[in-house]
């Protein structure tokens, strides 16, 4: 089944409750959030608070993406503020073993970021304890962005490293996902979506995210 993640990046802020309704009546399946801390990536977005507030109005499934150094130190905080989904960056964290363990201890969802850099073996040992590995689509730190076209490979890659271990770990792309190249991106295995332009700067987002299922 695939599921749609909005990432709020491309969202109206000053309307935020307005645009979760429209997602939530549009058939999304979780809420992206993406947080940004200025050192792991070169932009600021949004943090904890945001996190909390969201809790509040949605029931929605958090999706917290967090491009940030150190994510160790706020794994509390945002497992407390309320999300389901904690998906920490490959390249921040040096224990990441430990890192996962310690999501999975607090009863969340674990996923894992990797860079479009990054090589898919870095998870081969963790892979059995992920509940999701993020392939980056983009360098991260900046939402509407052109796909980068080596994803396409990577995706197909890691899909038989998880079909080989026999596990159904959830693939999740971000960055670049347009309702005119989903289809690739599915086919290749991909089976969660992250879309932030191609939803909020949509003129119906109920038409852009079936499209992306759809397409
Ligand atoms: C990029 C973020 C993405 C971004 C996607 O660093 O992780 O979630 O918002 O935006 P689009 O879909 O516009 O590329
Ligand atoms: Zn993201």
């Amino acid at each position: 089944m695939i599921k749609i993640s909005p990432s709020l990046l491309a969202c109206n802020f000053a309307r935020l409750e307005e645009e979760v309704r429209k997602i939530e009546k549009g058939g999304a399946h979780y809420v992206h959030v993406d947080v940004m801390d200025g050192h792991f990536v070169p932009n600021i977005s949004i943090g904890i608070p945001v996190v909390d507030a969201l809790r509040k109005i949605t029931k929605l499934p958090l999706d917290v993406h967090l491009m940030i150094t150190d994510p160790d130190k706020y794994i509390d905080d945002f497992a407390k503020a309320g999300a389901d989904i904690i998906c920490v960056q490959q390249e921040a964290c040096i224990h990441l073993d430990r890192t996962i363990r310690y999501i999975k201890d607090l009863g969340k969802k674990a996923a894992v970021a990797l860079n479009p850099s990054t090589n898919i073996n870095v998870l081969e040992y963790i892979l059995p304890m992920l509940d999701m590995v993020l392939i980056m689509s983009v360098n991260p730190g900046f939402g509407g962005q052109s796909y980068i076209q080596y994803s396409t490979e990577k995706i197909k890659s890691l899909k038989k490293m998880i079909d080989t271990m026999g596990l159904n770990t959830d693939i999740q792309v971000d960055g670049g996902v347009t309702v005119e190249n989903c289809h690739e991106i599915k086919a290749a295995g991909a089976n969660v979506l992250v879309a932030g332009s191609a939803i909020f700067k949509a003129k119906d987002v109920k038409k852009a995210i079936q499209q992306l299922i759809e397409n």
